[in-house]
């Protein structure tokens, strides 16, 4: 497996565990750590035997504190524009294929909450904190977090946690929308390890096309997002599995997935 310097990747049956590692920055997300991360989400999907990922932060102090803003302080505005800046986390990060959850501990702010939310669902420690503070240095959400805490919460509590910059508690976070549970800080990771594992025993290409649907959600209309979904739910009647899911309800027995 190959070795990274800013993420920590491990392998557990068929979950592949990712670790933000750079606490000594509170694992702040620079050029590096989006190579890696783009790397490491590209060696998961490409890997057949890795069914669902874990995105999590090392300590316990935070899973991100944003983007890594003394790499961004001194940097000139030109070059923000042409290297087209945070575009690649959009593909190399949101543009997985394959499902993966974050384990929120701690802080997740500015492009910490951001990243966050390129997840499919988020679980959060009881102690965990959102927020997108980016107004406080003069700038706002460059990472997706306007449209998609938008999305996720609504423009009221959207639009007054980035014009204030206050961060928003787990328990809030769940019931706005933004988190699908909060756990205990002490079981995070093993809840969101036990959850991966959940999702990884299903039949892969339905997870894929599961996943596809519930983001065509934020793209498209109401009325082609259901032609789209029947399109993909007819796709999937075609699968091996789906041959072999339906045959092992009637019989009474486990599905046996290939996977396809
Ligand atoms: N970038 C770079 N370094 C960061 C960082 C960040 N986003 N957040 C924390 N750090 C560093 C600190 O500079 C500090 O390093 P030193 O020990 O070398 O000084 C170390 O991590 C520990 O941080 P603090 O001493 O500040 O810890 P604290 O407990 O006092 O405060 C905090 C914690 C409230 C999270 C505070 O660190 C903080 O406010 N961080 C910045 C949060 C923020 O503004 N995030 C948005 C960034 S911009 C962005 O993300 C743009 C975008 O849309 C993509």
């Amino acid at each position: 497996m190959a070795e990274y310097e800013n993420i920590l990747v491990e392998q557990r049956d068929a979950v592949t565990l990712i670790t933000l590692n750079r606490p000594q920055a509170l694992n702040a997300l620079n050029s590096d750590v989006l190579a890696d991360l783009t790397a490491a989400f590209g060696a998961f999907d490409a890997d057949p035997s890795q069914r669902c990922a874990v995105l999590t932060g090392s300590g316990e102090k935070a899973f991100a504190a944003g983007a890594d803003i003394k790499q961004m302080a001194d940097k000139p505005a030109a070059d923000f524009f042409l290297e087209d800046f945070f575009s690649g986390w959009q593909t190399g990060v949101f543009g997985t294929r394959k499902p993966w959850i974050a384990a929120v501990n701690g802080f997740a702010l500015g492009g910490g909450c951001e990243l966050a939310m390129m997840a499919d669902f988020i679980i959060a420690s009881d102690s965990a904190k959102f927020g997108q503070p980016e107004i406080k240095l003069g700038v706002a959400p460059g990472m997706g977090g306007s449209q998609r805490l938008t999305r996720a919460v609504g423009k009221a509590k959207a639009m007054e946690m980035c014009l204030t910059g206050r961060m928003m508690g787990a328990e809030e976070a769940e019931r706005a929308g933004l988190v699908a549970r909060v756990v205990p800080a002490a079981d995070l990771l093993e809840d969101a390890l036990k959850t991966a594992a959940a999702i990884a025993a299903m039949p892969m290409m339905a997870a894929m096309v599961n996943k596809e649907m519930v983001n065509l959600a934020f793209e498209t209309t109401l009325s082609q997002g259901i032609v789209s979904e029947r399109r993909l739910f007819q796709i999937l009647t075609a699968t091996e599995d789906k041959a072999e899911g339906m045959a092992a309800f009637i019989e009474k027995r486990a599905g046996v997935w290939k996977g396809k």
